[in-house]
């Protein structure tokens, strides 16, 4: 299928590099509201520059539209495409309101058009590795999970950090286990939360200093059907010891997954008495880092076989409610419940 990008900027060029590694996948042409960046871009891959996204959407050869923009202009980016009859694939959030969400999902039942969106870093072998071995029982029965998003001071590497500060960890990178969280246990039933704002002030690299609107600290604890879940979340301590996903099971046993992200990341089991951590082997050679293109395979395969994709819309739409429902326990205090839900996405088939 072709492909077309919209959005240009930091994260633009890995997609474009893992599209080109897929035979399903054509870059046909990439747009961005700076053009200096999008002819930057499509002079790297040689493919065309649509100069504004009407151009792009008016194109007939576009099959599917890939919202790489700001969080804030998900919703609008996403939803233009639908209407031109485009199968979309979002980066996370799919839109920063439930509500939004919501009317997303049903804009692309109205229009017969397949909506994905990021994280689906579900996909990597590392992290289709310790699903299964879960499901399996590796560890018995998991009751906690513990999930740490450290992700540093963005404006360290982050050219332009104020539209990722803008929503802040909790969103921009709590977006991750989240997911992750939800496609293995089930929907959030109930949160509650606390946050901080440790450094309210930042200084991007070119020197221009900017205030935070959004907590750079925040943790909340999710209860789900089967398991509880502790949440870190912030833009301040840096990845350190404490990152990944760790599962803890009812015998005792635990498994530590390295990285949501990462497709190459470590598995290690605790033994039967819980202290010594062993190293399991991926069954397959994995990808080095994160495949950005691969949520987009699989969309295409989908599509070919007439059956749902896995990074799917509803449950993207989830974790909006989860993440709006954090936000407003970390602000008004107390618990808040959550009430939709989704199907579950199936296990891919190597490691079903
Ligand atoms: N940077 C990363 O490492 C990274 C990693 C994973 C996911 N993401 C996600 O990718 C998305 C983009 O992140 P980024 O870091 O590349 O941001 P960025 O700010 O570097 O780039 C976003 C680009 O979108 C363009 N844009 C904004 N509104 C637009 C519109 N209406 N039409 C066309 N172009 C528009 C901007 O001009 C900008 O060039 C975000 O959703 C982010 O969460 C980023």
């Amino acid at each position: 299928m072709n492909v077309a990008l919209v959005g240009c900027g930091s994260i633009a060029e890995r997609y474009a590099a893992c599209i080109r590694a897929y035979d399903s996948l054509r870059l046909m042409g990439v747009t961005d509201t700076i053009p200096e960046r999008s002819a930057a871009l499509a002079a790297a891959f040689g493919v065309t520059q649509y100069g504004a996204l009407d151009e792009l959407l008016a194109d007939d050869g576009v099959d599917v539209v890939v919202n790489l923009t700001v969080p804030e202009a998900h919703a609008l980016v996403t939803a233009a495409a639908l209407e031109a009859g485009k199968h979309v694939h979002s980066e996370k959030p799919i839109a920063l309101r439930h509500d939004e969400a919501l009317a997303l999902v049903e804009l692309a039942r109205r229009t017969g058009r397949r909506l994905s969106s990021s994280p689906a870093t579900l996909l990597g072998e590392a992290q289709q590795t310790a699903w299964k071995l879960v499901r399996d029982g590796a560890v018995g029965d998991v009751r906690v999970v513990y999930a740490e998003a450290n992700w540093g001071r963005i404006e360290s590497w982050h050219p332009s950090p104020q539209a990722l500060y803008a929503v802040g960890p909790l969103v921009d990178v709590g977006v991750y286990p989240l997911t992750i969280l939800t496609a293995m246990f089930g929907p959030v039933r109930r949160v509650v939360a606390v946050g901080a704002t440790l450094e309210p002030e930042r200084i991007t690299l070119a020197g221009e200093r900017f205030a935070l609107t959004a907590p750079d600290f925040i943790v909340s604890v999710l209860e789900l059907e089967s398991v509880v879940a502790r949440l870190t979340t912030t833009f301040w301590v840096r990845h350190g010891r404490q990152r990944g996903m760790e599962f803890h099971g009812a015998d005792g046993r635990s498994l530590h997954l390295s990285s949501f992200q990462e497709f190459d990341a470590s598995i290690e089991l605790t033994s039967d008495a819980g202290e010594t951590y062993t190293v399991v082997p991926l069954p397959r050679e994995p990808f080095p880092g994160t495949d950005w293109a691969r949520p987009l395979a699989e969309l295409v395969e989908a599509i070919g076989e007439g059956r749902p994709h896995r990074a799917s819309a509803e449950q993207a739409a989830h974790v909006v409610e989860v993440i709006e429902a954090i936000a407003r326990s970390q602000a008004e205090g107390g618990a808040v419940e959550i009430r939709s839900g989704f199907e579950p996405p199936a296990p891919l088939d190597w490691a079903s």
